[in-house]
């Protein structure tokens, strides 16, 4: 038996890539509903070809018994209608940074911390596109080796910043002005993603910083980031520094990593292999490479991890989630 299911913010970017991947991993769905903004009530979009409605979300719209909702539709959608949804008895799943680092939502990662969706009380909150890919490669690291402080510094696609990112790269190869980011991407770099807080940090690093704490129950973990929009499409790539409390060798950081669920090794230098986002474009793994010791500090290495930013990053953790929701 399935599920009733509804999509909120069907018509999004992470949206449209929800019923994607519902779709291949065949998640066994009874009846499917579309939620999205007003202006798109009416419209139509393919599911397992048939077409389905999309419908204006509305305060009634809970009121079927819906079991599980996906949502994607922006921070103050999800403020606001998560805990309609919850209290109709559906558990939300959402994708916006709303809810993560409230005391009663999980924030889950299903590779990582699976048992965190036990203490739902409604809503499970998806993390951050970046953090997501980190903690799956450094989980496992973690358990082996104790992490003492790790360093982000990240190279991230202008589809995290939805539709107007995506335009802002496409038409600025053309020599458009920006819309969405406040100087050029196309042939440039950003040292700026969301916006900037009082302690000079963008809330796109804090946020990797506190969810990376959350999600492996490391709350006093030292991590510093640095997060950087770059002019590709799909895919962040993150080189990431990471200090351990104990000694190791090199054999067991590629062991642990090889045997890790959702993480692929792509490692061999003499060969050009190492993992890049045009690779990773379309694909649910995690990938890692250029794995090298850290030959600054006692012990420590340096990793490359590269995702897809819409899928693992969003939509195929979101339904992970789902899928074990339904267990
Ligand atoms: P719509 O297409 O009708 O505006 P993206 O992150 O790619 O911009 O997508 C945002 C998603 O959230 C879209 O599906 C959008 O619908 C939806 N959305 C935005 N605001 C609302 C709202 N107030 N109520 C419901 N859905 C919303």
């Amino acid at each position: 038996m399935g599920v009733k299911l509804a999509v909120v913010g069907a018509t999004g970017m992470v949206g449209r890539t929800f019923l994607k991947v519902l779709e291949e991993r065949n998640f066994p769905i009874d009846e499917l509903y579309l939620f999205a903004s007003k202006k798109s009530a009416g419209s139509t979009l393919n599911f397992k070809n048939n077409e389905y409605v999309v419908e204006e979300l509305k305060e009634d719209s809970f009121d079927r018994g819906i079991d599980i909702a996906l949502f994607s539709a922006g921070g103050d959608t999800s403020l606001k209608y998560s805990p309609i949804a919850a209290s109709k008895g559906c558990i939300v799943v959402d994708n916006s940074s709303a809810w993560r680092m409230h005391d009663e939502v999980p924030l889950v990662v299903p590779e990582v911390n699976p048992e965190d969706i036990k203490w739902h009380k409604g809503i499970i909150a998806n993390p951050n596109c970046s953090t997501i890919q980190a903690v799956v490669a450094l989980k496992p690291l973690d358990s082996s080796f104790k992490i003492k402080r790790i360093v982000y510094s990240t190279y991230q696609a202008v589809s995290g910043a939805g539709l107007g990112g995506f335009n802002d790269l496409k038409k600025g190869i053309e020599g458009e002005p920006p819309k969405k980011f406040p100087h050029p991407i196309a042939f440039n770099m950003l040292p700026h993603i969301d916006v900037f807080l009082d302690n000079g940090y963008t809330k796109e690093e804090m946020k990797m910083i506190n969810e990376t704490r959350k999600i492996m129950h490391r709350p006093d973990l030292k991590v510093t980031a640095t997060t950087v929009r770059v002019p590709v499409y799909y895919g962040h790539s993150e080189s990431i520094n990471v200090e351990f409390e104990r000694d190791f060798n090199m054999e067991d950081v590629y062991r642990v990593l090889h045997n890790s669920p959702g993480v692929v090794l792509m490692d061999d230098p003499s060969k050009n292999i190492y993992p890049t986002p045009l690779y990773a474009e379309g694909k649910d793994e995690v990938f890692v490479g250029r794995i090298r010791r850290d030959e600054s500090v006692d012990y420590g290495i340096n990793m490359w991890v590269v995702a897809d930013n819409i899928r693992k990053g969003a939509a195929t953790n979101a339904v992970q989630i789902a899928e074990l929701l339904i267990k």
